[in-house]
């Protein structure tokens, strides 16, 4: 891409990003969010009622899940509720300890680097917590930390030896909860992201472990996952009586997925330079369709669109056009390169929800071992996804943009390239 094309449309930056909406920082302000103010209410009143809590926030992939609970976390700040800044994204192999300790870290991080936050704990109890983490990162051990940094990576992953028990940490940690409760005479709201990740057993075997933290007092625990791990949590008995209903998040309306955009345009528009929308309400509802109102398939889409077409001018692009740019992306860079048969396991898989092996070779009249090698083909080359595994049937579903191979490629007289090209040179 040559230059800023979202100047040319009077944006300041890339109005399609698809990173979290974060407390503090991030490429678009938190105040970009946009709808589920029942499930918002539902959430705050969770945390004003006492006692402590475990929420698990539910939703595909995409959905806004992340988002969501930060932009609780941020007004919640606002009335005084204390709770660590960066979202802690658990890993599939932490234990116990590992879930401890950073779930500390997380806290003395946030205490550590936001002004707001200085003299929250005593100097005592910030002096064993700056011991516990500078000294061994400094050593260059850790203690089992994961989370590291601001802005969007928390993902960052040092591992190292632990110098110290669980029960130490634990009770580390509860004294910290509870002077900072003292302090703010409300609950801590700590937010574990990305269990989505994590296999079922491992969650069994992890919250089996933590179920006794998990009850310290003056906590709101919210852990953000999907049915899996839904699931995965109500197969532990003892664990899930101390959960509370899961609150579902689903797919925006098309009314909210228009209104975020316009949010963001608004937010992103250059002063004193007129505004033009990169694309028009067809191409907005096409792929509202596509997607079923994922607003992460649907911000990628539009980005992809502009991005691969707009040079110099800025068109607006409508349902053809976009329906013409991504069917041709997908077809010029992925499809090139797969055998026709391959090819047609593919489509089978683009045009389902989901689908299994039998499911293919049945429409295909393809024998199985042969749709199994081509799935493992599809799969490695990040064709298909699988989707969920019910015993022993895998359930396949085509990666997100290979459903632009659905968009109908309409007959125009003209291609782009001349409606890309100003009227004088017709
Ligand atoms: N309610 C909302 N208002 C405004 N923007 C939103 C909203 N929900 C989601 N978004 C935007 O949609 C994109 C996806 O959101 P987010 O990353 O929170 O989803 P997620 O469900 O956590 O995704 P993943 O499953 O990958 O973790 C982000 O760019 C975010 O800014
Ligand atoms: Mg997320």
């Amino acid at each position: 891409m040559d230059g800023n094309i979202w100047e040319l449309y009077g944006i300041s930056s890339n109005p399609f990003t698809t990173e979290p909406l974060l407390i503090k920082g991030g490429i678009l302000r938190i105040e970009c969010f946009v709808g589920r103010e029942q499930e918002q209410r539902e959430l705050e009143r969770k945390f004003s009622s006492s006692g402590s809590s475990r929420i698990l926030i539910i939703g595909d992939i995409g959905v806004g899940k992340t988002s969501f609970v930060n932009y609780a976390r941020f007004n919640a700040i606002k009335e005084g509720y204390f709770t660590p800044i960066p979202e802690i994204a658990v890993l599939h192999d932490w234990d116990a300890l590992q879930f401890v300790v950073n779930t500390l870290y997380a806290i003395y991080i946030t205490i550590k680097n936001f002004d707001d936050y200085q003299g929250l704990i005593s100097k005592l109890l910030y002096k064993k917590l700056e011991s516990l983490f500078e000294i061994n990162l400094k050593s260059g051990y850790s203690i089992g930390l994961d989370v590291a940094g601001f802005g969007g990576n928390y993902g960052q992953s040092r591992t190292a030896p632990v110098f110290m028990s669980y029960k130490a940490v634990v009770d580390l940690t509860r004294e910290v909860i509870i002077e900072i409760y003292n302090k703010r005479e409300k609950e801590l709201i700590i937010h574990y992201n990305n269990l989505e990740r994590i296999d079922s057993n491992d969650i069994i075997r992890l919250f089996g472990d933590l179920r006794d933290f998990f009850q310290t007092p003056h906590v709101n625990f919210i852990f953000v996952g999907n049915l899996v791990t839904n699931n995965a949590i109500q197969g532990i008995p003892q664990v899930s009586s101390i959960f509370s209903e899961p609150i579902i998040l689903r797919s925006m309306s098309y009314d909210e997925v228009k209104e975020i955009i316009d949010v963001r345009l608004n937010k992103l528009k250059i002063e004193g330079v007129k505004q033009i929308k990169p694309f028009d309400n067809s191409a907005l509802k096409m792929l509202f369709g596509l997607y079923n109102g994922n607003i992460r398939h649907i911000l990628n889409s539009l980005d992809k669109a502009v991005t691969s077409s707009v040079r110099n001018i800025p068109i607006v692009l409508d349902d053809s056009d976009v329906a013409r740019i991504l069917s041709n992306q997908i077809e010029e860079k992925y499809l090139k390169d797969i055998k026709p048969r391959a090819k047609d396991v593919l489509l089978k898989i683009v045009q389902s929800e989901e689908i299994t092996n039998k499911g293919i070779s049945d429409a295909l009249k393809m024998p199985r071992p042969q749709v199994s090698i081509y799935l493992s083909d599809l799969k490695n080359s990040g064709c298909i996804v699988l989707r969920r595994q019910d015993g022993k049937d895998k359930f396949w579903a085509s990666a997100p943009h290979f459903k632009w191979l659905l968009l109908k490629k309409p007959d125009l007289p003209e291609d782009l390239n001349q409606k890309l090209m100003p009227k004088f040179m017709k």
